[in-house]
């Protein structure tokens, strides 16, 4: 599928905003992956005011691209270890799928990483009035771009091991 070839992190946006209908596609591409079990222990908050995505690109060292965003989905999951003990694994399927539905839709994406880094975790939490028994998974910051990145190609033979170690 060319989508996934050609998907690269976007830090770099233009003062172009996002349609409120194409945030919400890109939260249904995530809800489209699979879930063990299917829990599906996800929830989403979008985000899109000026001042609060200003906020966000704060809360720690690599996030310094939600300045320039015009939108941030963030993934938080119900922090119920038990019923859903993959809900990290879930929270990446879904993750990945805002990705590939972004760079299909021509907009700018990078997952910027927050569990298990609690010092910022906690940060996004107070900003976003999160409660304290979720978990914030990561967050997607999004933003058309003028110049679309090359592929990289990050085929590795010696990754692979056919039938054995
Ligand atoms: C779990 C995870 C966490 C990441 N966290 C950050 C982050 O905090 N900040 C950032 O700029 N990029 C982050 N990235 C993006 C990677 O840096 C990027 O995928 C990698 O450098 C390869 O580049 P590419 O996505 O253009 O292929 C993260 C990616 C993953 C999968």
């Amino acid at each position: 599928m060319e989508t996934i070839y050609k998907r690269r992190s976007i830090r770099r946006y233009i003062e172009k905003e996002i349609a409120k209908e194409d945030l919400l596609k890109l939260v249904k591409a995530g809800m489209q992956a699979p879930s063990a079990h299917n829990q599906k222990p996800y929830e989403f908050i979008i985000v899109t005011k000026r001042k609060t995505l200003d906020k966000l690109s704060e809360t720690g060292l690599y996030c310094h691209m939600l300045k320039y965003a015009h939108a941030a989905i963030v993934i938080i999951s119900e922090a119920n270890k038990e019923k859903t003990p993959y809900w990290q694994a879930d929270c990446g399927a879904v993750a990945e799928n805002i990705l590939l539905e972004a760079t299909d839709m021509k907009i700018g994406s990078c997952w910027i990483g927050e569990y298990p880094n609690k010092e910022k975790t906690d940060k996004v939490k107070e900003i976003l009035q999160i409660p304290k028994d979720y978990e914030v998974f990561a967050t997607i910051s999004l933003g058309y771009t003028e110049q679309e990145k090359e592929p990289n190609n990050n085929y590795y033979e010696e990754k692979i091991h056919i039938e054995k170690f």
